[in-house]
């Protein structure tokens, strides 16, 4: 699935926007940055009627589409799978197409406001829309891809449902980077690989039928690797897959101390 960046002009798209039946009147508060023309980011404001039924990522829509064309994140699927619409929604990191509305209403009929930014710890290219490339570089890094030796076997490689069971937590991962853009050691050292590459490290270290866990253990002893990590748990709390990715840290960490996979 391809990703769509949401950048358009400027303009809205049509005169008199719809407010379906039933809607309240959000208060939207986008902090919004075009470093082409921008010193500083700046917020703005928007009356949004949805209803509490909507995701996050509708009410994105409805600025772009009926309010202001210029506001810019990218989303892709709008179901929880592709991971592109990760960013902060009130201070915490999250999918835009994963949150409801009604779970960030005030409550006791109190006027709601809800304030979007973009992830930390990564440049910002516009407004939302974050350049991934650093996080996809420490991904890269691990080798986060099957490797073997000798001749390709003639038949499919077997594995027992236990050995499957053993890396069965990181294989969910969908590379959303809301774990490692919540974690203050990347967002003060840069260089650390982050937690999302230890999570896809893992999915292959504790795969019986993989041969490349010592290369990969060697790339996360680094000064740059795991022993970053200060098992603070935001990373975790931060997932929207529910992966554990601190135990998942602490597991190749306990495989780097006892070289025992
Ligand atoms: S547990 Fe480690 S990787 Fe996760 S947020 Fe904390 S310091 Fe970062
Ligand atoms: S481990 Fe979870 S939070 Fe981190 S990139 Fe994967 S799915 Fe996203
Ligand atoms: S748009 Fe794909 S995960 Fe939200």
């Amino acid at each position: 699935m391809t990703a769509t960046t949401e950048t358009a002009p400027s303009g809205s798209r049509g005169s008199q926007p719809p407010v379906p039946p039933g809607a309240i009147t959000l208060t939207v508060q986008i902090r919004r940055f075009n470093p082409e023309f921008e010193d500083e980011p700046r917020w703005q404001s928007f009356e949004v009627p949805a209803l509490p039924t909507d995701r996050v990522l509708n009410v994105l829509h409805y600025i772009k589409w009926y309010l202001d064309g210029s506001v810019t994140f990218r989303r892709s699927c709008a179901h929880g799978v592709c991971g592109s619409d990760a960013m902060r929604i009130n201070g915490v990191n999250r999918l835009a197409c994963k949150v409801l509305v009604k779970d960030l209403m005030a409550g006791n009929g109190k006027p709601t406001t809800i304030t979007m930014e973009p992830i930390k710890g990564l440049p910002v290219h516009k407004d939302l829309l974050v350049d991934m490339e650093p996080f996809f570089e420490a991904f890269r890094a691990v080798k986060p891809y099957l490797m073997t030796t000798g001749h390709e076997p003639t038949r499919e490689r077997i594995q027992s449902a236990a050995d499957r069971a053993r890396f069965d937590d990181t294989t969910k991962c969908i590379l959303c980077a809301c774990c490692t853009t919540s974690c203050p050691v990347y967002w003060t050292e840069g260089s650390y690989f982050g937690p999302a590459a230890i999570v896809n490290a893992h999915r292959f270290i504790f795969d019986s039928r993989d041969e490349g866990a010592e290369e990969r253990l060697d790339i996360l002893n680094d000064v740059d690797g795991v022993w970053r990590c200060r098992t603070t748990f935001n990373c975790t709390d931060a997932c929207p897959r529910g992966i554990q990715v601190t135990k998942a840290i602490q597991e190749v960490k306990r495989a780097l101390l006892f070289k025992r996979v």
